[in-house]
């Protein structure tokens, strides 16, 4: 299906979602997050799909952040809607049982931040920036940024980076694990839809349900994660991939995971 603001394409097995507002260096109004919200939920449910990559439009930008012109318009309701759209993305990028990549093309600030963050892997370009810039507005990151991004690089960093509003690039990213990995520009798009390749040839309830394991345990106490994972380790044994999988191991061949 069409969307007015995101382009929804297929190759092979990946789905690749591009936001696709290059002239407002793709910030999110909530036109564009009800269109990445529906891509999303398509590519999820496409049980040709195994693996989905976000990336933004043009050369220069991922996604500048929430839609200032919009914001400066909002009422308190309105704020507290547009809050629980972004929210929503996140919300369903982690309960996709599909792996979701984002390719960092360039400017990744405030919800652009966000969005990559709210995904299970993030590439970047060497031309990639990410930084939370609300408070230099006279707001707080709104679409998950003041716990999401504290899970991931630390509480000290994140409030460094969210109580500044600085701008990092794609090296210091790396090196404080919010980037998983950095490409040189032109390669940033081959090597998220490689990686996606190799997730989806995997089998699919396998990693549907190591994703589910690990979002969900990972605010879990240690005990009852652990718990989680020896339950769901021990479900599987009773798949079709599992069978499929250790018996093609054993005879020597490819495997052909029905995702069952
Ligand atoms: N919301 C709305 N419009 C935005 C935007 C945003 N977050 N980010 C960029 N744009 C628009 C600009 O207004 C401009 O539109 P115009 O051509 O109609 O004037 C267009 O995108 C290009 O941006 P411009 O600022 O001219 O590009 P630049 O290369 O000089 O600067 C940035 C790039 C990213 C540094 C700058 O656009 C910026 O600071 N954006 C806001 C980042 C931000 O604070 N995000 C968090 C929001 S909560």
């Amino acid at each position: 299906m069409p969307y007015e603001t995101v382009l929804l394409e297929r190759d092979g097995n990946v789905a690749l979602i591009t936001i696709n507002r290059p002239d407002k260096l793709n910030a999110l109004n909530p036109q564009v997050c009800r269109d990445l919200l529906g891509a999303l939920n398509e590519a999820a449910c496409d049980d040709a799909v195994g693996a989905i990559v976000i990336t933004g439009a043009g050369d220069k930008s991922f996604v500048a952040g929430a839609d200032i012109a919009a914001m400066s318009k909002m009422s308190p309701m309105e704020g507290r809607a547009f809050a629980d759209l972004g929210h929503a993305i996140g919300d369903t990028i982690a309960g996709c049982p599909k792996p979701v990549i984002a390719a960092v093309n360039g400017f990744a600030l405030g919800g652009g931040t966000e969005l990559a963050i709210a995904c299970d892997v993030i590439y970047a370009s060497d031309k990639a920036k990410f930084g939370q810039p609300e408070v230099k507005l006279g707001i707080i990151p709104g679409f998950g940024g003041t716990q999401r991004l504290a899970r991931l690089v630390g509480l000290q960093k994140a409030k460094e980076l969210v109580f500044s509003g600085d701008t990092i690039d794609a090296a210091e990213a790396l090196r404080i694990g919010l980037a998983c990995a950095v490409f040189p520009h032109a390669e940033l798009l081959a090597k998220a839809k490689e990686l996606a390749r190799r997730m989806a040839a995997a089998g699919p309830v396998a990693v549907a349900q190591a994703k589910r394991a690990m979002n969900h345990g990972y605010d879990l106490p240690l005990p009852a994660a652990l718990e989680l994972e020896k339950q769901t380790f021990a479900a599987l044994f009773g798949t079709h991939d599992q069978q499929e999988g250790m018996g093609a191991f054993l005879a020597k061949r490819k495997p052909t995971f029905q995702g069952k």
